[in-house]
């Protein structure tokens, strides 16, 4: 049954570096919008004042000296203000939020990917979303390789590579605890979390990903 027009909808795409998140969710906010929804498009860290300087502090490749923790705490602190100062507001409008990573990256990147305790970072991820998980969570799955030619050219573009690149510059075995990382914790969550294959066109993407969001059918 579809929705109605002033229920809120909280959907989030994650998914390793390069693995197509931003073009999905541009692709689905214009289908969106076209139908007469309101949409707010999101990332994170981001999505704020706060949240926009946390992401350059967390992304700048000269903290390299930034401690697993230190990390971890910063990316919870913007989780924290883009909840209480976008999400929430807005799914009180009944508007679609749509969001570029949200608090599974951090149970994948600084769990599976650093070595955090999850449990740990379950209970933190709580403190900065208290209870709110997207009603939909897409993972694109891709294999690193590829994922990470992609993220590497499209940081080159946009010129970011000086000051976005703590994660790219990884090594693929690092990369490779991610997307295992993504697909073990997606299936702990079966109801919530779809696993799509990035390789699909971006079209085909979008129609698998609406097709699991029963709140439009
Ligand atoms: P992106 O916006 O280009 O995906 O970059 C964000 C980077 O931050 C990405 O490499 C994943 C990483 N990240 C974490 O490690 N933990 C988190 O909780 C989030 C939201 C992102």
């Amino acid at each position: 049954m579809a929705a109605p027009a002033n229920t809120g909808v909280f959907v989030t795409f994650e998914g390793g570096d390069g693995a197509g998140k931003s073009t999905q969710i541009r692709f689905l906010a214009r289908l969106l919008e076209d139908a007469g929804r309101e949409v707010v498009r999101l990332r994170e860290p981001g999505g704020t004042a706060v949240g926009e300087e946390l992401r350059a502090v967390v992304l700048d490749p000269k903290n390299d000296n930034l401690s697993d923790e230190a990390e971890l705490l910063i990316y919870e602190a913007a989780r924290a203000q883009i909840v209480a100062e976008v999400i929430r507001p807005a799914l009180k409008r009944g508007e679609v939020v749509l969001c570029d990573r949200y608090a599974d990256s951090t149970v994948v990147y600084q769990g599976y990917g650093r070595g955090l305790d999850i449990e740990k970072l379950r209970s933190l991820n709580d403190v900065a979303i208290g209870g709110l998980w997207p009603d939909r969570t897409f993972v694109l799955d891709m294999d690193p390789a590829d994922a990470l030619k992609r993220a590497r050219r499209r940081n080159a573009e946009l010129g970011l590579s000086e000051k976005e690149g703590r994660f790219e510059a990884e090594q693929m075995p690092f990369h490779t605890r991610i997307r295992e990382g993504f697909k073990l914790w997606a299936a702990h969550n079966t109801k919530r979390i779809v696993v799509l294959d990035a390789a699909d066109s971006p079209e085909g993407l979008m129609h698998q990903a609406l097709a699991n969001i029963d709140m439009f059918e």
